[in-house]
């Protein structure tokens, strides 16, 4: 029988094949988290939103809709929405519904299949509005279209903002500043609090936040038959409080290897593989940020109990 022939990398370092490579290669080992959403991660995500213990989904849509009149009168009418990372679609019904002139609506998500099977429906719901969705990955330099309302303003719900470290997200919020024109940023935050809620939040007991972890490797089986043993490796997802933020890891539970774009990572048993941060803030802390991004910070919305924040920031 011949050796066994091992294909020479080839895949460029930003697609998800050559970043899963170099990721693994690292020591320690890592996966970029925008890896996580194909169309499997993206509905996974969904249903950890309706999780009795991810606060983040349901405090932030009731923000939304208790300040839904004073938010749109901020963002103003014949405006024109970019909405970064914009998953399933429901939040910005809620704006749409307040926002009835709104001139058009352009989402961006780097999960494509996903984002043209919600966009789809939002159509059928919003028949008057310019829809223009743009599957890219808002990490990389964007080009979006011609604006074609009276302003734009960003939406950037989910803290999603908080899956980066602070440096990037600094770096972040300026790029999209520039993106905007001249138009403001809502954007929600979720807040430092209790470490036991935040920890029950990302371990589930249903277990969806340990598929959705495990995703990364199932779709590396699915898209590079990478052939890994999803039950070889564990969700952990402690809270690490010096950083304030969450962190998550898939841990081999065993010496194992699997074969990624042409060449074979080993995994050591209780090696871990980071694959996500959620930083948390605290409004004044964020506030500084933005602030710093070149934004001017206006209002803030809470919950009584300060779980999370949405921010109107003026460019
Ligand atoms: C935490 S989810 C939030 C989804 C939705 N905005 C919400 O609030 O429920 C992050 C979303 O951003 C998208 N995403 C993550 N990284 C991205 C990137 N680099 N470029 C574009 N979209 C990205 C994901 O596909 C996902 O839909």
């Amino acid at each position: 029988m011949d050796a066994v022939q091992f294909r020479s990398p080839q895949s460029p370092p930003d697609s998800f094949a050559g970043s899963l490579r170099e990721g693994l290669s690292k020591a320690p080992k890592e996966i970029p988290c925008k890896y996580f959403y194909d169309s499997e991660g993206s509905a996974l995500f969904e249903a950890i939103c309706a999780l009795p213990e991810y606060y983040q989904t349901r405090t932030e849509v009731a923000l939304l809709r208790r300040h839904a009149g004073e938010i749109a009168a901020l963002i103003g009418d014949g405006a024109e929405i970019v909405e970064f990372g914009a998953g399933a679609l429901r939040k910005i019904r809620i704006l749409l519904d307040a926002l009835p002139a709104a001139q058009a609506y352009l989402p961006i998500d780097i999960s494509g299949n996903y984002l043209r099977e919600v966009v789809r429906l939002l159509a059928v719901d919003y028949p008057a509005l310019a829809l223009h969705p743009l599957v890219a990955d808002f990490t990389l330099p964007l080009t979006l279209p011609a604006r074609t309302g009276a302003r734009r303003a960003g939406f950037f719900p989910g803290s999603t903002i908080g899956n980066f470290r602070p440096q990037d997200a600094l770096c972040l919020l300026r790029r999209m500043r520039e993106q905007l024109q001249g138009g403001g940023l809502l954007i929600g935050v979720d807040l430092v609090k209790d470490p036991a809620i935040l920890h029950a939040a990302y371990n589930d007991a249903a277990g969806v936040t340990g598929a959705f972890n495990k995703n990364l490797l199932a779709r590396a089986n699915r898209e590079l038959a990478a052939g890994f043993d999803l039950d070889g490796f564990a969700h952990y997802a402690p809270f690490n409080v010096k950083a304030q933020r969450i962190e998550m890891y898939l841990v081999s539970l065993k010496r194992q290897s699997a074969l990624i774009d042409g060449e074979m990572i080993e995994f050591a048993a209780g090696e871990a593989v980071h694959t996500e941060d959620s930083h948390k803030y605290t409004i004044d802390g964020f506030r500084e940020m933005a602030a710093r991004a070149g934004f001017r910070p206006r209002a803030v919305w809470t919950d009584d109990a300060r779980l999370f924040s949405i921010h109107w920031l003026e460019s």
